[in-house]
């Protein structure tokens, strides 16, 4: 099929691919990439070069899908003066045939629809179109491309490694588990292999996926096979951190920590989604552990490191989300004392078990919920960072500073973002850095 493609688009067909969401649908995305570069494709940042384009969309949040819709919209121009242009939408939206359905309805300049299983379907729906069929779809869950694709990565020296696929938690408020199916784990040494090749090619942050990590193995009847695969890693010679997202609450052993602690290229970072401070919101989003319970993984991170630094995730304006409860919230933000929050407004999925509760909590609350919750945390932030001056901090330098003029930021360790005097030479190295001031989203230093 891949010979028939290039026969027919020749030597100097583009492809552009634009990735939304998270880093799971950024590493599909690679590897989509790398799916189009083996027919033959070359890959261009500019959407009115290109000959082919694929939307990766994100279903998460309302927002995202209007956004998506407004950018297919906005293709339509692209097409008219374009004609041979051929349009592909793939990801979590398209993983919900009622979104799927939609597009082929109302969206004529979209030549294809592929669900998030069956990527492997590209090939053939692009075949199709390229011989004159009018509108492809395949959204079946196959499920095998993503273990074996390969990918074009988007940094050279930070790389994703998804680790599993899909989700069995079916919080009450979350698309996910419907449009990424069941967990799939890959095998311990499909991983390995991955990271030490990664490493020999000499990536330096090694960040491994999963929509809940802690339950790595579970599915080959495994158990504590997160920590253990972690530990594996860590002894791959080479100069390099490794990152991991998201880990569930509920699922965050003693083990886990302990491991995260005693392996040296584990970064002292964990991000622990807390979505809400209340009880009563956490059993009604089916997140299975307590307010109370959650302290106590907390508090034995900061038995064996104050400063240890944690993130989190929260949804405020959950159905029917009281004063009190969002007044819970904000009494463990202050006790856990994060170094950087995401939060979100609440958004109704069709489909969800929330979608179906009841909501009277009108949005201007939520809106303000949200100013509150953020005011805090800013004032959070900036008191925290304070503790980082003084210290020595290993960065892993990202790019040129937005903000200040013959500066570069990175990320150190911890996961906080650093900005020292350099140039863009240092981008992809570690660099020590002292540092001596704090703001509240990041800590200037000076290279050392
Ligand atoms: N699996 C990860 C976990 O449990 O932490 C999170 C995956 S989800 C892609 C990222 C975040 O989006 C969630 O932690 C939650 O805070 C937020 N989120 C998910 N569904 C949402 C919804 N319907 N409305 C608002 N925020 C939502
Ligand atoms: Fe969504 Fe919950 Fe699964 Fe995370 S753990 S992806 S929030 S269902
Ligand atoms: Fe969005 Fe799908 Fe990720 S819904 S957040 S792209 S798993």
């Amino acid at each position: 099929m891949t010979d028939k493609i290039k026969s027919i688009i020749g030597s100097s067909n583009l492809a552009y691919v634009r990735s939304f969401g998270c880093q799971l649908n950024i590493s599909d995305g690679e590897k989509i990439k790398g799916l189009l570069k083996n027919m033959g494709y070359g890959l261009t940042e500019d959407e009115n070069a290109a000959d082919l384009i694929i939307l990766n969309t994100c279903a998460v949040r309302e927002n995202a899908e209007d956004r998506i819709f407004g950018i297919v919209g906005s293709m339509k121009k692209l097409k008219e003066l374009k004609p041979s242009l051929i349009i592909g939408i793939s990801g979590c939206m398209t993983a919900q045939e009622h979104i799927a359905e939609k597009i082929k309805r109302s969206y004529p300049q979209v030549d294809f629809v592929v669900g998030t299983s069956a990527l492997s379907s590209i090939p053939r729906l692009l075949l199709n179109c390229l011989q004159g069929q009018k509108f492809g779809m395949d959204i079946a869950e196959y499920d095998d491309f993503s273990q074996a694709a390969e990918q074009v990565r988007e940094s050279s020296f930070k790389a994703s490694v998804p680790i599993m696929f899909g989700c069995n938690n079916f919080c009450t408020y979350c698309i996910v588990p419907y449009v990424r199916g069941r967990e799939r784990s890959r095998r311990q040494e499909d991983i390995i292999a991955e990271v030490r090749q990664l490493v020999k090619n000499g990536y330096k942050e090694i960040m491994l996926l999963g929509q809940n990590v802690n339950s790595y193995g579970n599915d080959f009847g495994e158990t504590n096979a997160f920590p253990k695969l972690l530990r594996e890693l860590d002894r791959i010679e080479g100069d390099f951190v490794i990152r991991f997202m998201s880990s569930h609450p509920k699922d965050a052993s003693k083990e886990l920590i302990d491991t995260i602690f005693e392996c040296n290229k584990v970064a002292k970072h964990l991000h622990l989604p807390l979505q809400s401070g209340s009880d009563d919101v956490l059993e009604r989003m089916n997140r299975r552990y307590t307010a109370e319970k959650y302290m106590e993984t907390v508090d034995y991170i900061r038995s064996r490191d104050d400063g240890f630094s944690l993130t989190t995730d929260l949804i405020v304006g959950f159905p029917n989300e009281t004063d009190e409860d969002f007044e819970a919230t904000l009494d463990i933000i202050k006790r856990v004392k994060y170094d950087n929050i995401y939060s979100f407004i609440y958004s109704r999925r069709s489909g969800t078990k929330a979608a179906e509760m009841e909501d009277s909590t009108p949005d201007e609350v939520k809106s303000r919920r949200m100013r509150q919750l953020l005011e805090v945390q800013r004032e959070i932030s900036s008191e925290n960072y304070k503790r980082f001056i003084g210290r020595k901090m290993r960065v892993l330098v990202d790019d040129v500073s937005k903000k200040r003029e013959g500066f570069v930021s990175g990320k150190s360790n911890e996961f906080i973002i650093v900005e020292f005097e350099g140039d863009k030479s240092l981008i992809g190295q570690f660099v020590d850095v002292e540092i001596t001031d704090a703001m509240n989203w990041a800590v200037l230093g000076r290279m050392i």
